[in-house]
């Protein structure tokens, strides 16, 4: 009998097509949270979880008594409570590396259309504003040739390094937990602590998971300390700043933009101040939604999954010490 496996929310046509010669897959949409009488009921039989974008805690745990491994369509995992999964013995995965380069690109963009204010332009042009002489209302911050402090130097980290130095010949300065050797050599990136960084930097761009350790990192005092002129990007995830205090800056003119992939409620509140601020760039999380991309997470998704219910050490597993106790 082929094995009972729930794909949620989050995973390409294609490769649910390819999973369902495998197991007996039931797929649900638009779950962001476990009231679904027909999710709980399929979480019962269930030996895998594919997708994802829902908190993966106790209380579903509780629902699910079978369930061997949970294999998340995204390289954050925030959404899973990692200790509870790792106290019932199941297995987490998640989707590194074959993102790296499509959210760099995302971020790079994003940082671009902030800084020569990309969108407010396209939207001047399109309401037909746009009559004659441009003054210097509509001018720009040049991002060539500028510091740019990255904090978060993992493999994303990197490739936005890569853009800045190799492509805008930008001065890199980074901040990690632990020193990135190959980035210093490669990017000729420089190692800073946080606050030297956010004081250096013109564009501050946020790429670190969101942790226990990095939940509001970034708050009213770390704006403080960024120049006036300073741009802030956030790839990460909402929750990695406070943002209250990133309105309040905004406001107060303690740094000079924005650029948001991510928010502390996703989909965005109707009433957030963020959406009226003309300096602000806001995309809807998309770092890593180009179709090949979005193909490649949910490919490498199916393969933890398929590895982990064959019994086999899924390529991407996050809570080692399940299979070291095996
Ligand atoms: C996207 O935000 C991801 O974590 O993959």
């Amino acid at each position: 009998m082929k094995k009972k496996v729930i794909a949620v929310n989050r995973l390409e046509q294609e490769v649910l097509e390819i999973l369902q010669q495998e197991v007996d897959i039931t797929f649900f949409t638009g779950i962001t949270s476990i009231e679904n009488q027909a999710f709980i009921t399929a979480l019962k039989e269930a030996e895998g979880i594919v997708g994802l974008a829902l908190q993966v805690n106790d209380a579903l745990l509780d629902l699910a008594p079978n369930l061997k491994i949970v294999s998340n369509v995204s390289v954050g995992y925030n959404n899973l409570d990692v200790d509870a999964l790792t106290k019932r013995n199941i297995m987490a995965t998640n989707t590194p590396g074959v993102l790296d380069e499509t959210v760099a690109d995302t971020i790079f963009g994003l940082l671009i259309a902030t800084a020569r204010r990309l969108p407010e332009l396209d939207h001047y042009v399109k309401s037909r504003q746009w009559k004659g002489d441009l003054t210097m209302d509509y001018y720009g911050t040049d991002v060539h040739h500028k510091k740019i402090g990255i904090i978060g130097m993992g493999r994303i980290g990197e490739a936005i390094a890569n853009r800045a130095h190799h492509g805008f010949h930008m001065e890199v300065l980074y901040h990690n937990r632990s020193r990135n050797l190959d980035a210093e050599h490669t990017f000729n990136a420089t190692y800073k602590e946080l606050d030297a960084l956010l004081k250096e930097s013109d564009y501050v761009v946020l790429m670190t998971p969101l942790t226990p350790e990095t939940e509001g990192m970034i708050g009213a005092r770390e704006f403080s300390l960024m120049k006036e002129s300073a741009i802030f990007i956030n790839g990460s995830r909402g929750k990695t700043i406070v943002e209250t205090e990133l309105i309040t800056a905004l406001e107060n003119k303690e740094i000079a933009a924005a650029g948001l992939d991510v928010f502390e409620k996703e989909p965005i509140d109707d009433d957030n101040p963020l959406l009226k601020m003309s300096n602000v760039v806001t995309l809807p999380h998309i770092g890593s939604s180009t179709y090949a991309t979005e193909l490649a997470m949910s490919q490498l998704a199916c393969d933890n999954l398929l590895a982990g219910l064959r019994g086999e050490k899924p390529p991407n597993l996050i809570n080692e010490t399940v299979w070291e106790d095996k």
